[in-house]
């Protein structure tokens, strides 16, 4: 993918190239894979094989948002230490995002930073997650609230291991194709909407599984000159944050019940919204949007949560700035607003109640 200082590898059959882009890059290297519970059993044979490792080299955790933490991050870094992993040391994320954002966080401080390859198998790791080098873990203060910035050394993507995840989530990652669509491409919007009309997710045919690579190389490319430009979100990399700041409250204010694409897609219309009052937005667009998200099978209304919590949660956000959220609002379908403000746009409260109903 062009614009990233590193491989993006996006194909069926990808997972052969793994020798070649692990030992090419760091020859010598001792691998270390990284994974989760339920991919382990589904797919960790097919990589360990290609890498021509054996089971010591796999390091499982309990998959979940809840073991994204602290803990869990000492337990994996205690046991490569134990099993003698040194300086040389090579991590291989396979999962999700849970995962990926784990695995990289290990990596990051590991020996003070050893490489990471992101093997992303969930559609939110493939098309978000994977890119951009954020990694991280949760508190219990909020989400990401302890990370770092660690770029991959390389992505390798086979959409065929999409075809084990859970139909859910398979939506949940669809919530940030459609944000890069409205984030910087209005043509993808329309083409990730027809293909959710279709009925393209569920279930994921031979032909969908083909055109859904081609949404997710969009996305990549979407997300990595995105990134390539603002690496450190100083300022256009808030665009990626639509959606995000409601979304964000929701997950919380539901105690992560509500999985985070499902929140997002609920920013993304409400936020639509705010942008439409404000006047940053023509009328219509939050309803364009509601449309591609009920597509896909996300939901587009406030689940069952407080709408007060999720005010107050909006303040909380790591982004607020003097108890203020930062809102990152799009003008069109393609366009985001706020060039010349730092891409972010004030909401006042009350455009915010009258939006979330409260
Ligand atoms: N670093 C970033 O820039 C960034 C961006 C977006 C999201 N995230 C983070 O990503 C996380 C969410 O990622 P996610 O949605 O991938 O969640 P996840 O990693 O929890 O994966 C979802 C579920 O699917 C399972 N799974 C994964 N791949 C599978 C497969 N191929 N077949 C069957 N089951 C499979 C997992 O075990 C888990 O139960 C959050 O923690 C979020 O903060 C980070
Ligand atoms: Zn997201």
């Amino acid at each position: 993918v062009v614009a990233l200082p590193y491989p993006v590898e996006i194909a069926t059959g990808a997972l052969d190239l793994l020798p070649d882009l692990v030992r090419q890059a760091t020859p010598a290297h001792r691998i270390a894979v990284l994974t989760d519970s339920e991919v382990a059993p589904r797919h960790a044979a097919r990589v360990l094989a290609s890498l021509r490792l054996d089971k010591d080299a796999l390091f499982e955790i309990p998959s979940g948002e809840v073991h994204k933490t602290r803990e869990t991050w000492s337990a994996l870094t205690d046991r490569l230490l134990a099993a003698g992993y040194g300086r040389d040391t090579t991590v291989v994320a396979l999962g999700g995002g849970v995962v990926g954002d784990l695995a990289g966080f290990v990596a990051a401080t590991f020996m003070r930073g050893v490489p990471v390859v992101q093997v992303p198998t969930t559609l939110m790791a493939m098309v978000d997650s994977s890119i951009g080098g954020k990694t991280g873990v949760d508190t219990p203060a909020g989400k990401n609230l302890v990370g770092a910035f660690h770029q991959p050394l390389a992505v390798v993507m086979d959409p065929t291991v999409l075809r084990t995840l859970p139909e859910e989530h398979l939506r949940a990652g669809f919530a940030e194709i459609l944000k890069h669509g409205v984030v910087a491409d209005a043509r993808y919007f329309a083409d990730a909407g027809g293909f959710a009309e279709r009925g393209a997710l569920s279930p994921l045919s031979h032909t969908g599984l083909e055109q859904l690579c081609r949404l997710i190389e969009r996305s990549v490319e979407i997300k990595a000159a995105i990134v390539a430009r603002d690496e450190r979100e100083a300022g256009l990399r808030k665009v990626l944050n639509f959606g995000h700041t409601i979304g964000h409250a929701i997950e919380a204010a539901s105690r992560y019940r509500v999985l985070h694409g499902q929140a997002v897609a609920v920013g993304l219309v409400l936020e639509a919204r705010l942008a439409e009052r404000l006047g940053v937005a023509a009328a219509g667009i939050a309803t364009t949007i509601e449309h591609a998200c009920r597509a896909a099978g996300l939901p587009t209304e406030l689940p069952d949560v407080r709408a007060d919590a999720v005010i107050e949660f909006t303040r909380l956000d790591k982004k607020a700035r003097n108890g203020r959220a930062e809102y990152a609002l799009p003008v069109r379908i393609g366009e985001m607003a706020g060039a010349e403000r730092g891409w972010t746009v004030v909401v006042d409260d009350d455009t915010l109640r009258a939006v979330l109903g409260a």
